[in-house]
């Protein structure tokens, strides 16, 4: 059964090229089954009132799929519940007058553009990077004209459920893009269809993660501890050994 708590917020907030500060706020009867970025909303309109301006964050799809949420709470990301965004993390998770400190995602290659909101196009560029997969034109052909083995579909599909949230690379103490580009070069990697362009692609999507200031992996694995989809670091070493063996042709 729901029933309402008090919260203090400690939240940072910022805009672009400025130093931030933390500002406190009371969080006044939220409901348990809200989710946190509803709690957020409670306190925005409040602070609307109060001629504030309203904490910005990101949020798109509020269902854990789209990747756009994401904030440190208590020094966690996406507050650390396992396997959960902060739009699907609820306040049933959080005590009545609990003091929750809300920072935006810490990592040099996110720099802050404005309060919770950092700049994650980073990843998109790794993305990008990696280009197309090629295929003939035409009817698309037989499925069972390309038999896959089926534990190599289920890991393909395993390393396609990252939403590119970036919870990986605030938790590393290196920043490394790591679990992020290795899940997105194995998912392709694994499968015939991804085979033609596949050095290609990971030289290019390692070099830009370079050029971009991720750091490196130093096997912390805080990483796949934060990732909400539950990407095995397994994809590292896959992405190593890729590199290794097709990364110095192209
Ligand atoms: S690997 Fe996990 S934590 Fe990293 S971007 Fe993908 S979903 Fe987010
Ligand atoms: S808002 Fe889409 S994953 Fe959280």
């Amino acid at each position: 059964m729901s029933k309402q708590i008090n919260l203090t917020l400690k939240v940072w907030r910022q805009s672009k090229g400025e130093a931030g500060r933390f500002e406190t706020y009371e969080a006044k009867n939220i409901d348990t089954d809200a989710s946190f970025l509803e709690m957020l909303d409670v306190v925005n309109d409040e602070l609307t009132v109060k001629g504030i301006e309203p904490i910005a964050f990101e949020h798109d799809c509020r269902e854990g799929i789209c990747g756009c949420c994401g904030a440190l709470v208590n020094g966690k990301t996406h507050g650390s519940h396992d396997r959960t965004t902060l739009c699907q993390l609820h306040m049933r998770h959080f005590e009545d007058g609990q003091e929750l400190v809300i920072e935006p995602f810490r990592a040099d290659a996110f720099p802050v553009l404005k309060d919770l909101i950092v700049d994650r196009s980073g990843l998109d560029e790794i993305i990008t990077e990696g280009g197309y997969v090629a295929v003939k034109t035409g009817n698309a052909p037989e499925a069972s004209t390309t038999p896959i083995k089926k534990e190599l579909a289920e890991a393909a599909m395993d390393a396609a459920e990252c939403i590119g949230c970036g919870a990986c690379v605030a938790s590393c103490p290196n920043g490394s893009a790591m679990l992020f580009t290795s899940a997105k070069v194995s998912q392709y990697a694994l499968l015939p269809q991804g085979h033609p362009e596949r050095a290609k692609r990971v030289k290019a999507m390692v070099s830009k993660m370079d050029e971009l200031g991720f750091g490196n992996c130093s096997n912390e694995y805080e990483c796949a501890v934060a990732c909400p989809k539950g990407i095995d670091v397994k994809n590292i070493a896959r992405l190593n050994r890729e590199f290794i063996k097709h990364g110095f042709k192209s």
